[in-house]
Order: C-alpha cells, then sequence, then structure tokens
C-alpha cells in the first residue's frame, strides 16, 4: 500500500505472496570492491546497466541511465498489469510499492509518511507552493540561480496573487549565493516562503542549502530546497538542510524511470495543516457532504492515480542508490566531472562556466565557432550524450556570464575516466575544427 493514512488505508492486506520470488534481488551482487578502500566496482556497475554498451552518457543531469534492476521492474509490472488488471496488479505489488517510501525515507533521513510520490519535480514543487495561501505583498525570497520553472511559478504567483519576488545577491567571490546577505533579507523582508535550488540545472554551482537553512530555522520561515540535481549524487539529509520542503526527481542522478518525482514534507507543514490546493480522494476523505479531512501525512499532496510501475522503478533506484552508496558515488561523481573539466579549460577555444569551490558533476562550457545545435549534433554523432542549456534557462547566471548558451556535460559514477577522456578529446577535435 502507499503511505499509512493514504487512501489506500483500507486496501484489504497482506497483498504480498510469500513464496514469491521478490522482484528485485539486490543481495546478489556487491558493488563496493571489499578487499580495499571502499571503492565502486565499476565492471559490475556497468554490466548492470545496458545503455552503457551504446553510448557515452553525459547526460545524467537530464536523465540517468536505468540500471537493470530497475528496468526490470518496471517491465515486469507493466507484464502483471496486462496480465491481471492494473488494480489487481497494484494490489499484488502493495509492499513493494510501500518500500518506495521506506527507500526515499532511508535515503533522505526522514520517515515514509513524509513523503508524497508526484509525476516529476516540478509538479512535487507546484503542489507545494499551491499548499501557501499566498497574499498580496507576501514576499518569496529565491536566488540567482533558482530553477527555471521555479521563477516562473513566482512570477506567475506575483500575477495572480501579487506576490513580491525577492532574489538574494550572489557573493562576489562566485561561489553562490551570499548566505549573510539572505539572512538579512531574511529579517528585512520576513519571507512567506524561502526557496533555493541545490544545484542548478544550468551550471555546477552548488548552494548552500544547510546554511541557509540555519538561519531559516532560526527565523521560523517557511523553506523550500529544489534537490532535483543534488539528490543521488550527494547524500541529502532533510533534517541537517532544515527545509521544510525539498523536491526533485528519481529519473536524474537517482537513475530512476522518467515521470517521476517525489515531495518531502516535514512534520512541521503537516501538523500546520498545509494541504495542496486541489486535494482528491486520495489525499484527502470526504467525510461528510460539506466537509472533507485531508489525511494526516505527506500522501495529502499525491493523487489517487498513480503510475504503479514508475512508483516501482522509483523504489528500485532508490534501493540501488543506497546500496551503491552514497558517498562513494558523492567522491566519485564530482570527481570524474573535475576531471573533465581539467581536460576542457586545456582546450582552445573552449570556457568553462562553472562556479563555486566545490562544483558538482554538471559541467557547462561555450566554444568558439560553433552554434548550439550543430554543436550538440557533433557530439552525438560521437555517440555522446550531452544536453544543450539556453539563456531562457538561467536569465540571471547566463547574462552575468554572457552567454547566449552552453553544452553540459553530466558524468556519473558509472562513467570511466577513459570515457572522460575521449569526451574531452572529441571536444578538442571539434574545437579544432571551428578554428
Ligand atoms: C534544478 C532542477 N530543478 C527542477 C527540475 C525540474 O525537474 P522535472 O523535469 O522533473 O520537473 C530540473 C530539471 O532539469 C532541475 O535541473
Amino acid at each position: 500500500m502507499k503511505n499509512e493514512n493514504s487512501a489506500f488505508a483500507s486496501s484489504p492486506e497482506p497483498l504480498l505472496n510469500p513464496g514469491r520470488e521478490p522482484v528485485l534481488d539486490l543481495s546478489r551482487k556487491p558493488f563496493l570492491n571489499p578487499s580495499q578502500e571502499p571503492v565502486l566496482d565499476l565492471a559490475a556497475l556497468r554490466a548492470d546497466t545496458p545503455g552503457c554498451e551504446a553510448v557515452i552518457h553525459f547526460n545524467n543531469a537530464g536523465a540517468g541511465l536505468m540500471a537493470r534492476p530497475v528496468l526490470e521492474t518496471v517491465l515486469d509490472h507493466l507484464r502483471l498489469e496486462a496480465g491481471i488488471g492494473g488494480y489487481e496488479a497494484a494490489a499484488a505489488r502493495a509492499a513493494e510499492v510501500a518500500d518506495f517510501y521506506a527507500a526515499l525515507a532511508e535515503l533522505l533521513g526522514t520517515r515514509p509518511g513524509n513523503l508524497a510520490f508526484a509525476a516529476s519535480a516540478t509538479h512535487a514543487y507546484t503542489k507545494a507552493l499551491s499548499a501557501i495561501d499566498f497574499r498580496p505583498g507576501d514576499v518569496v525570497l529565491t536566488t540567482r540561480n533558482d530553477f527555471v520553472s521555479n521563477q516562473i511559478a513566482f512570477l506567475s504567483l506575483r500575477k495572480r496573487h501579487g506576490v513580491r519576488i525577492v532574489h538574494a545577491p550572489d557573493h562576489p567571490d562566485g561561489s553562490g549565493v551570499d548566505v549573510e546577505a539572505m539572512a538579512a533579507l531574511m529579517r528585512a523582508h520576513r519571507p512567506r516562503l524561502v526557496a533555493v535550488t541545490h544545484v542548478p540545472t544550468n551550471s555546477g554551482l552548488v548552494q548552500p542549502v544547510a546554511e541557509i537553512g540555519r538561519h531559516c530555522r532560526e527565523l521560523d520561515l517557511l523553506y523550500l530546497v529544489d534537490a532535483c540535481q543534488s539528490v543521488g549524487q550527494y547524500p541529502i539529509d532533510v533534517e541537517a538542510i532544515g527545509c521544510d520542503l525539498l523536491t526533485a526527481t528519481c529519473r536524474k542522478f537517482l537513475r530512476g524511470p522518467r515521470g517521476s518525482g517525489f515531495l518531502y514534507v516535514s512534520d512541521r507543514v503537516l501538523t500546520a495543516g498545509y494541504e495542496p490546493l486541489h486535494i482528491d480522494m486520495h489525499g484527502a476523505r470526504w467525510v461528510a457532504p460539506g466537509y472533507y479531512r485531508p489525511v494526516d501525512t505527506a500522501a495529502r499532496f499525491e493523487e489517487w492515480e498513480f503510475p504503479y510501475a514508475t512508483v516501482l522503478g522509483c523504489a528500485a533506484a532508490v534501493r540501488y542508490a543506497l546500496r551503491v552508496g552514497l558517498e562513494p558515488v558523492a567522491r566519485r561523481t564530482p570527481a570524474l566531472a573535475g576531471r573533465l573539466r581539467e581536460r576542457l579549460a586545456a582546450v582552445p577555444g573552449v570556457r568553462a562556466l562553472d562556479g563555486g569551490p566545490a562544483p558538482a558533476a554538471l559541467v557547462t562550457f561555450t566554444i568558439e565557432g560553433w552554434q548550439a545545435a550543430p554543436f550538440k549534433a557533433a557530439m552525438d554523432a560521437h555517440g555522446i550524450n550531452s544536453a544543450l542549456s539556453y539563456r531562457e534557462f538561467a536569465q540571471f547566471d547566463f547574462t552575468d556570464k554572457e552567454v547566449e548558451w552552453c553544452l553540459r556535460l553530466s558524468p556519473h559514477y558509472y562513467n570511466t575516466e577513459d570515457e572522460v577522456d575521449a569526451v574531452a578529446g572529441t571536444v578538442a577535435e571539434l574545437a579544432r575544427s571551428a578554428r
């Protein structure tokens, strides 16, 4: 079943056939080389990732390659739905669906009842925003590097509710938002919401979300973190960050299926009675003709209809990430990106754009002599997956950097040093060809 207290709480149980093979047996392959230091067993991880055979996938910030157990879990469930019926398949896999919340709670340092599944990070984000009763003049305090769709959502709130959007300035040393200046703005404006993107989509910058969180807790301000690019890349602890709400997708560094996301909702927010504007029969009980009561858990942010195969795939992806281990992932992934940055810095005509003292695995750069689409097409032709970012994704950042577009390369732990060198070599060749 889904969360305790969910609309499914009344479903008959137990629904798991105890004799059945588990869909996902993660106990089989150890991914840490036991002989020495905890070093990831790359051969095993790559053998488990069908896409590694076909492409050099440096678009994990777009969507990570699914590992085989994730893929099989999704396909198994679709087969089961086709075989016995969608509702019946959901009932048969209730325990595994519940494990989505349990696994994610383990990943984020919270409890299952504080988590809601969503169709995307943006869906989770806008649901969270819809729970806030904004009044004209209320301030949303955010940063100059917050995600494009979040910025558009704030502008839409300004259009409809007359909220004021205040952007905290960046620190002059290029390390991201100036936390002291942001704290001063918190004290001056007492914002209705503080909203920060941990790692933006358009650069490797890592924002100091826990430092900001300390100020929010001190001043008792509602704090929403977009951790879309950091979940699965770094250990994330919602208590350490001090956030009230946190959103992400499962498809990027968690390597889950597309069409997935989630929302963490703190006990503070749940007990204060926040609920999404549009709440349905899963999020609430219609207890009398003129009255509904939201469920006690974060399930109030979910909807009745639910992509079970996707959710099960997400559960498998989170279990997989836990099994690989977020510490080794967080050591290896940004280090691979660092190697790539170093190689690209030596290429004439390439300009690296990432800031901050310890950038994440999103490597962004411009290249002289190329337009955006043909450059990406040339990378595609070399079997290298990448992504483009345009100024409309990052109005402040790209204006500051005076760029119209950049290419983003985002490796993950299962990529190899040889792939990094091959990618840098291809960029060097393309840079030369344009000179
Ligand atoms: C930082 C950040 N936030 C939010 C999102 C939106 O995620 P979704 O596409 O799942 O809505 C993205 C997607 O690239 C992102 O990079």
